[in-house]
Parts: structure tokens; sequence; C-alpha cells
């Protein structure tokens, strides 16, 4: 028989049950959360709609050559099937949806708004609210119309003034149903990103893409997320987040107003010191530039080794997913804290995820990464919800369709959505708001 620890603190309503450490059991660690915690699942425009044939990405896709190995092509009919996809995350048990929505379908042509997709946004927005699921909002998910990017993109200074009333348009015709929404996600990806050495090697076959693009598009430029001008890129979009900000909450004041991370655990290399590099490049700028939001989003999908100038590849052995990366949830716990720490924010986790086939290793990667969640909150930190990534196996960017992050799986041929063991998995967290 094991003698039983039960122990209350007020803050987190910490409960710690189980056997004790010293006659060597597992201990679990049980908190209650707060009430309105978000537990959700993620999606963004492109990657689930399918026919977005005015947005940027859409022309990459169809160079020859091209860095994508499929089309996006009707993705998973999110457009029309989005009632269903609204209701698979209720009957999961979750309580949040977050979604973007796709500029290039509101503004298919510069100057030109589409009602019909205003209203079918605010549909969206409307159906959550009923069925009493937090809406949260992306304004934008890396991807762009033609038109903007044609008109080079973020490295155009007026893509600020672009983007301030494309987020004056959307928000005045989404409403107030919905309480959380982002101006950017992963504003900080590619500078991320060129921190690995592959992404390195691939630079100029993008910049091809872009030239090739351009022509494709009858314009001089076309500059999309992957920019050839990251300084302006970087000015650009921190003050259209500003921007953007302004807007939304000046048709929407009570909204929660923040953008998204991509947070790697970033651990320098033994003997190596350029983290802090590293750090002052990918990070500063963006936790200087949240300063007046109203939380982080955080998105980690591991930790990153930091060798003398780029990041390591996986440790021989160590089991890596279906996107390379290694199998580490325990990442999140740190880079929650850290951000946290680094910009005095409240956070929420608006992504975390694994790419695998193998089911039962994406439950195993939520019940890890939340341990370490719940241990952040222990330690202090003021996280206000988790949103895996993603409700759908959807389209995966270059990846195509070959990377299944859902807790649901669309088949490729009819649509039909499944519900993975993982789904409800999750959803018991959720509806026991403990973890
Ligand atoms: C992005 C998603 C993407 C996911 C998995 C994040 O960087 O926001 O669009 O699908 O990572 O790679």
């Amino acid at each position: 028989m094991t003698r039983r620890n039960i122990l209350k603190t007020a803050g987190t309503g910490l409960v710690l049950a189980g056997a004790s450490p010293l006659l060597g059991g597992p201990v679990r660690v049980q908190r209650t959360l707060p009430r309105d915690f978000l537990w959700g699942a993620a999606t963004s425009g492109h990657q689930v709609e399918g026919g977005n044939i005015n947005s940027d990405s859409w022309v990459s896709e169809h160079l020859t050559p091209s860095s994508f190995s499929e089309p996006s092509g009707d993705a998973c009919d999110s457009w029309n099937r989005w009632r269903e996809d609204i209701a698979l995350v209720k009957r999961m048990g979750l309580n949040t949806y977050r979604f973007g929505i796709e500029w290039s379908r509101i503004e298919p042509a510069r100057g030109e708004w589409s009602l019909a997709s205003l209203a079918h946004y605010r549909a969206m927005v409307d159906a959550c609210v009923e069925l009493e699921l937090e809406p949260v909002v992306t304004f934008s998910h890396f991807t762009v119309p033609r038109w903007f990017a044609g008109n080079g993109g973020w490295e155009n200074a007026e893509s600020v003034e672009l983007f301030g009333r494309f987020c004056e348009k959307a928000a005045q015709a989404l409403g107030t149903g919905y309480r959380h929404a982002l101006t950017f996600n992963e504003p900080n990806l590619a500078a991320q990103l060129s921190w690995q050495p592959e992404f390195r090697q691939a630079m100029a076959y993008f910049a091809m893409g872009n030239q090739q693009a351009a022509k494709a598009i009858g314009s001089e430029h076309f500059a999309s997320t992957l920019t050839s001008d990251p300084a302006k890129t970087l000015a650009n979009t921190i003050a259209a987040h500003h921007r953007g900000r302004e807007v939304i909450k000046s048709v929407h004041p009570r909204v929660q107003l923040g953008l998204s991370l991509a947070v790697a655990d970033e651990q320098a290399a033994p003997g190596e010191n350029a983290l802090q590099r590293k750090i002052a490049e990918v990070y500063r700028p963006w936790f200087d530039a949240v300063d007046k939001d109203d939380f982080v989003g955080v998105q980690t999908y591991g930790r990153a080794v930091v060798g003398p100038d780029a990041d390591r590849a996986p440790a021989s052995g160590a089991e890596v997913t279906q996107t390379g990366m290694e199998f580490y949830p325990e990442a999140l716990e740190a880079t929650v804290k850290w951000v946290a720490k680094a910009t005095g924010r409240p956070i929420i986790v608006t992504e975390n995820g694994v790419a695998t086939n193998d089911d039962s290793r994406r439950i195993a990667y939520i019940d890890r990464a939340l341990a370490g969640l719940g241990r952040a909150i222990d330690a202090g930190t003021d996280v206000r919800g988790y949103i895996h990534w993603s409700l759908l196996d959807n389209f995966e960017w270059n990846r195509a369709y070959t990377a299944q992050f859902g807790l649901v799986a669309v088949d490729r041929k009819t649509f039909v959505r499944t519900i993975k063991p993982s789904g409800p998995h999750l959803g018991t967290y959720a509806k026991s708001n403990r973890i």
C-alpha cells in the first residue's frame, strides 16, 4: 500500500497524489486550472480550406520545378466542411478552436473585398460561439494575396498600410464573438529556419522560385514569407503588427490580442557560444515588439542544439518525427518559462504537436508536453491555454500531405474525417481541466 500525498496550494489548486518518492513510486501531480483555460486545436486557412487560388502559396506550388512536393489542391475541403470541423473540436471535449482567415479570399484583388468570404468567417465565429467554443482568430498565417506578394510583400513599406486596412475590414465583419486574436503566425520563422543548414542550402532555390513566381504573375517582384530582405521584412512586419493591433482593438476593444512566435527550446551545444547571437537574431526583436500585447502565443515543436553557427542535427539514435525533428516534448516547459520571463506577458500555447503516423506517439507527446506545462505553471508561469497543432491532418507546406500532425485523420479522396485516439485523449485533460 502506498502512502498518498495530498497538497493543495491556493494559486493553482495543485494536487499531489500517488506514491511517495521516498518509497520509490511515481508521483502524479494534478493541478486544477483556471475555469477559462483554453483547451483547443488549431488549423490555418491555407492548410485546410483548399482552392486558395489567389494566394502567394498557390503560385509557388504550381511552379516547375516547385519546392512543394505537391500543390495544396482541395486540402481538407474545410472551406465547405468547416461546420463539421468545429463540431469535431466540440465532440473531442475541447473548448477552443483556433483558425485562420485568408487575406487572399477576403481581398482577392487589391481593394476588392469579398463580402461572401467575410460573411464566411463571421459564420465560423458565430458557430463556435453557438457551441460554446472560444474562437481564436489568426489574421495572417504565412500566406498573403498574390497581388500583395507582387507588390513586394513585407519588403515594401506600404505593406503596413495594406495590412492595417485588411485587419480593419476583417475585424468589422467578424463582430465581437471572439475574445482572442493573433495578428501574425510565427513572423520569426524564416529567421529561425536560417539557423538550419538544409534551409540555408535551399535559400538559393527559394530565391529562384520567387523570381519564377514574379514572372508567372507578370510582376517585377514576388516576395513571400521566405523573404530575400530579412531586415526590411522585420521592420515592416513589426510595424504591421502594431498597426493591426491598433485597428483590431479600435473595432473590438475587449479582444485579447497578440501574435505567435516559433520558439524552440534553445540549448547551446557543449562548449559552443553562438546561442546568444541566435537569440538576438531570431527572438529579441519580437520579444521587444510584443511589450504591449495582451499575451504571447508560444509555438513549440522541439529543441534546437546550437553549434558554432548553425543548429545541430538530432543526435544519432534519437527518435525523430516525420519532419526530421527530434521527438522532444519536454521543450514546452522550457519555452513557456523562457518567453514569459523574457516578455513579462501571459502565455497561450497556440501550437504544439508532432508529425507522426503512429498516434500512440502523439498521445505520449501530449502527456509529456503537458506534464512539462504543469511544471512551468507550478513555477509561477502565467499560462492561459494549450492549443494543439493540429485539428486535422492537413497541407504541411512544402511537405504537402506527407506529415500527419492531426488529432483527426482526413481521407485524401473523400475528405471523410476520423477522430484518432489522441483527440479524445487531449479532450480528457480539457474536460477535467487538470494537468
Ligand atoms: C506552423 C504551421 C505548421 C506547423 C508544423 C508551424 O510552424 O504555424 O503552419 O503546419 O508549424 O510544421
